[in-house]
């Protein structure tokens, strides 16, 4: 496994956020977590990422316990994070954006950009654009950007879709499509649980912090109490 985690319990106070979690993320794989407002999807990406603390358990990355590694160590071990909200550098340029996200490399930072652009065209013709002055799809496209900058082994997504027209959206998930084409492993975050399921090989149902399902996405697609609660009906 890529990504193991174990029994993982996460509080803000008092609030017991997430209770005792468990699931894992296998090279190669698009895995999604869906879940509704308040589920507890952001929290378990920020308790990966090492900007929470899980309370009990372990979390397991190319091998190695991360419970305790610091989030910036995690970039260069290869987990980037991309939060909900898309937050860019807003005074910085496109270009000054995706240098800041490869901070971690030695080398290979100029030829890793213009893989960025192969990816985001849009990106190339805005690249001295100041960041604050870009669309909201093309501010979530800098921010997949610039985490794609540190060359990762997991991407962990958090709303990528969230406020798009539905052809951005389309776009985005085109892209995280292409993506696991070339062979990066993907943890994405969803409330459009329509389009998450039908990009993920599998996916983890998350309610007030507990995990109540796990299926491969296509039986999710296809599960009574999922369509009924996540799909529309
Ligand atoms: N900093 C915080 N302090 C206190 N409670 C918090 C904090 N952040 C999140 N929570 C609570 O933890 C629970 C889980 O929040 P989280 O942001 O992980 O949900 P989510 O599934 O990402 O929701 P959404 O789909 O709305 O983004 C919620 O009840 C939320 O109110
Ligand atoms: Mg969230």
């Amino acid at each position: 496994m890529l990504l193991t985690v174990d029994n993982m319990n996460v509080y803000y106070g008092a609030i017991h956020a997430i209770k005792g979690i468990s699931f894992e993320v296998a090279e190669g794989e698009i895995v999604t977590l869906i879940g509704a407002n308040g589920a507890g999807k952001s929290t378990t990406l920020k308790t990966v990422s090492g900007l929470l603390r899980s309370k009990t358990g372990s979390i397991t990355f190319l091998d190695k316990d991360i419970g305790n590694v610091p989030p910036h160590k995690l970039v260069a071990q290869g987990l980037a994070h991309v939060p909900e909200g898309r937050r860019v550098f807003l005074q910085m340029t496109v270009e000054e954006n995706l240098e800041m996200g490869a901070y971690t490399r030695k080398t290979g930072a100029d030829s890793h950009m213009e893989k960025v652009y192969a990816l985001f065209p849009r990106l190339k013709e805005r690249r001295r654009q100041i960041a604050g002055t870009l669309s909201g799809g093309e501010q979530q496209m800098l921010a997949m950007g610039r985490a794609l900058m540190s060359d990762p082994k997991l991407m962990m997504l958090d709303e990528p879709s969230m406020g798009l027209a539905p052809i951005l959206v389309d776009q985005i998930f085109d892209i995280i499509k292409d993506l696991h084409k070339a062979g990066t492993t993907i943890l994405l975050v969803e409330q459009n649980a329509q389009m998450a399921l039908s990009v993920a090989d599998r996916g983890y149902v998350l309610e007030t912090g507990k995990i109540v399902k796990s299926a491969p996405a296509k039986d999710l697609l296809n599960d009574a109490a999922v369509k009924a609660a996540y799909l529309g009906g």
